[in-house]
């Protein structure tokens, strides 16, 4: 006579044909490829010793031309290659030129899907972009996620050097030039720099044009905050692990107005697993004086001077702004013509 646990084994094991059967039809599903990049991408290795500097792995989540990629080509100086990668999610669907490979080679383009406003699919993208970035290089600490409408504020030296706490005499002839416009807190490199809002006036209704949230996310716990932020490794692999507050967000909205998926997403999940790993802030500077559609203060060309570089940078808390939007495609020569003598000058 079989003994019980032999009898369960044996129905397991004569039952795996099924499942294999089965598995290319759950396989089949629009999203399994995206399920198996996180699953992958959240088993990823974290360095063992750091035996290298670590990196920042710049996402940038695009839907139409890179049209300040000369600009970025001179932040992504070659000589600086091992503190950063560059990953880049372009929407299909849309029209758009590629930059020159000599700019941005094809390798940094990762496998990306279809992007619209007041659905989950920006929070998809840019899932995906952090999971490429995790799979991709162990050395990768920092992702800062950006669009085709920011600009770097700052070098990439000194990016790098305030993310990761380089004590700032590194920062050649830094003293001379900005010293009055910058203080310097001594943050931890283990903080995700994530704008987490909970007093917003508009809360109620966005929790209600969300659709169901509960019981994973009652109101109570709802957050918003700005779409671009700067990750840890911890928190991405966090954020690509998780399935629970995502099978509630990837839904659609119930009305599309005021429906921004992605503005509540990435905070309310950090806030609610580790709230005290966020500083609460994000970097990447953004002006809403005015602003009243859900869409921010475009920059155009005669607004661009040195003066407004160093207004952008300048923040109320005790960081500064590294990053800014948003800037309209004119702005691209202006821009070049201060990017030498002011943008990139440490
Ligand atoms: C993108 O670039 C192409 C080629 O330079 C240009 O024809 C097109 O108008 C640009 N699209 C947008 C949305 O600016
Ligand atoms: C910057 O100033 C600090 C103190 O004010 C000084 O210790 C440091 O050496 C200076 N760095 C440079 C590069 O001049
Ligand atoms: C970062 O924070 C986590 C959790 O708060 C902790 O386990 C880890 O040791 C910290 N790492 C460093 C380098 O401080
Ligand atoms: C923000 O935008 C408003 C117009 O909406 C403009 O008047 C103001 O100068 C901008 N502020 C900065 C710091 O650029
Ligand atoms: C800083 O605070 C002042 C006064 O409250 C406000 O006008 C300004 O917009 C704030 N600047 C930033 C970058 O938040």
């Amino acid at each position: 006579m079989l003994s019980s646990p032999l009898l369960l084994s044996l129905t397991l094991f004569l039952s795996l044909p099924f499942l294999l059967l089965l598995s290319p039809h759950l396989l089949s599903s629009p999203d399994a490829d995206d399920l198996t990049l996180f699953r992958r991408a959240a088993a990823a290795a974290a360095p063992r010793r750091r035996t290298a500097a670590p990196k920042i792995a710049f996402l940038f989540l695009t839907n139409s031309n890179l049209t300040f990629s000369p600009l970025w080509a001179k932040f992504f100086l070659p000589s600086h290659s091992h503190l950063f990668n560059i990953y880049i999610h372009a929407d299909p669907s849309q029209p758009f030129s590629r930059p020159p490979p000599s700019l941005f080679p094809p390798s940094h383009f990762v496998p990306s899907k279809p992007t619209a406003r007041a659905s989950p699919t920006l929070i998809s993208a840019a899932r995906r972009l952090l999971a490429a970035a995790l799979l991709h290089d162990p050395l990768n600490h920092y992702f800062a996620l950006l669009s085709q409408h920011c600009i770097p504020l700052h070098s990439l030296l000194f990016t790098h050097s305030y993310l990761f706490k380089t004590h700032p005499s590194n920062y050649l002839n830094f003293n001379k030039t900005h010293s009055s416009n910058l203080i310097f807190k001594t943050h931890s490199s283990n903080l995700s720099f994530i704008e987490i809002l909970s007093q917003e006036p508009s809360l109620p209704t966005r929790y209600a044009a969300r659709g169901p949230m509960l019981p994973e996310v009652p109101f109570s716990s709802f957050r918003v905050g700005s779409q671009f932020f700067i990750l840890t490794r911890r928190h991405a692999r966090l954020v690509v692990r998780d399935t629970r507050l995502w099978n509630k967000f990837r839904l659609p909205c119930l009305t599309p107005e005021p429906c921004y998926p992605e503005e509540h997403y990435f905070p309310t999940l950090l806030s609610m697993l580790d709230p005290d790993g966020c500083t609460g802030f994000t970097l990447t500077r953004v002006n809403w004086t005015g602003c009243w559609d859900g869409h921010p203060h475009l920059y155009t060309a005669p607004e661009i001077s040195p003066e407004l570089i160093r207004r952008l940078r300048q923040s109320n808390s005790s960081y500064v702004y590294l990053f800014a939007r948003k800037f309209a495609p004119e702005c691209l020569l202006p821009l070049m013509e201060i990017a030498d003598d002011v943008i990139f000058r440490n």
